[in-house]
């Protein structure tokens, strides 16, 4: 082991609480306040290169697929440029009509996992560019990709991918930011970014003193064995990995959902023993959430939201209701993975899982 516990009972629990540091360590020396705008040196591209990109293509695998999802809304809504996310295990095989304006970005914890590094050569068979976003220096994906962005999130023991998550969605802000201040984003609105992502570790910092709070939700819910998770924009990827991390470590089956395909077949899953979690912040969906929380509450199902704090509307439909910090809609997945973390956390511990070695799973899948 190279990280010390530091005093706390497991390692995922302490890289739940390594976040606000993770997320400082991924911005630091990467804001430049003069232009309002991120610098990106290891990316190795000049502004024209930055210029020329026309499409994104993003591939990851597990909760590294999840940040690229919500790397995919940040790009688009503040850079417009198209961005794709894809299984690596799926690109590997499938012939992408890419061309030679689309920069394929590799998102990857270890930098080991199999499908990704065989996806990342294959895009370059294909004569693409292809960077990488890693947290291990030295390793394969980093050293086959042609540049990229170190996370310097230190080293994450814990099978369940946590702050690795938070480190790589802050790196697709900084990207974001950099590339929508070549094209559409003015200098004030580039400072509201800067400023909105240098107030996240306080936010990260204040969400988990919710701990005891979703401690207490976990041990009222430790009989329910499936969840279901709901999101829309920004946080159906966040709804995903919430999903992903229950089902790794309490093995409840968990499922993640865009809300609003609630209508679609998953209405017909809604009991009183099956919970509801949504991720309803005040954003741009905030309403429609609401109208599918009323729908689920008309069937009997338990909500539990997570919601932006003095909302009370949410209050009087949801059963239970974590609030947090106000921030821009495209940063809240900082915030709202938080509870969703600590939640699948607590539930293992009461279901007498081994929560930083789950069954059947490996912290790095170097085998197809
Ligand atoms: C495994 C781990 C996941 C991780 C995924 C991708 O499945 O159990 O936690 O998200 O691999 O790993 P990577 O190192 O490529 O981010």
């Amino acid at each position: 082991m190279t990280a010390s516990l530091k005093g706390f009972p497991h390692y995922m629990l302490k890289e739940i609480y390594d976040q606000p540091e993770a997320i400082r360590n991924a911005f630091r020396g990467r804001l430049i306040h003069e232009e309002a705008t991120a610098k990106l040196g290891g990316l190795n591209m000049s502004p024209q290169e930055l210029l020329r990109i026309e499409r994104i293509q993003i591939i990851g695998c597990g909760s590294a697929r999840h940040a690229g999802i919500v790397g995919e809304y940040l790009i688009e809504s503040l850079a417009h440029i198209p961005a794709e996310v894809e299984f690596s295990s799926e690109f590997r095989y499938k012939n992408s009509p890419l061309d030679r304006h689309t920069v394929v970005f590799a998102v990857s914890q270890s930098g080991e996992t199999a499908d990704t590094l065989a996806a990342v050569k294959e895009a370059k068979r294909k004569g693409l560019k292809v960077l990488g976003i890693c947290n291990r220096v030295g390793s394969s994906i980093a050293r086959e990709t042609e540049g990229g962005v170190f996370m310097h999130a230190g080293p994450e023991i814990a099978v369940a991918a946590t702050k690795s998550f938070s480190s790589q969605v802050l790196i697709f802000s900084l990207l974001a930011l950099l590339l929508g201040r070549l094209r559409y984003l003015s200098a004030r609105e580039g400072h509201e970014i800067v400023e909105a992502i240098e107030a996240l570790p306080d936010q990260v910092a204040e969400v988990i003193k919710l701990d005891s709070q979703v401690k207490e939700l976990a041990r009222k819910y430790v009989q329910s064995r499936r969840f279901l998770l709901f999101g829309r924009q920004f946080q159906y990827g966040v709804a995903l990995e919430g999903a992903l991390k229950i089902k790794e470590i309490s093995y409840c089956c968990a499922e993640g959902n865009p809300s609003a395909e609630l209508k679609h077949g998953i209405i017909a899953l809604i009991d009183k023993s099956t919970p509801s979690i949504f991720l309803c912040p005040k954003d741009g969906v905030y309403d429609k959430n609401i109208s599918n929380m009323e729908e689920i509450k008309a069937r009997g199902g338990p909500i539990i939201a997570i919601a932006t704090e003095n909302d009370d509307q949410v209050a009087k439909i949801a059963d239970e209701v974590l609030y947090i910090p106000k921030a821009p809609e495209y940063l809240t997945p900082l915030l709202t993975i938080i509870p969703l973390q600590l939640f699948a956390y607590h539930l293992a511990i009461f279901l007498g899982r081994d929560v930083d070695k789950p069954r059947n799973l490996a912290k790095s899948v170097t085998v197809e």
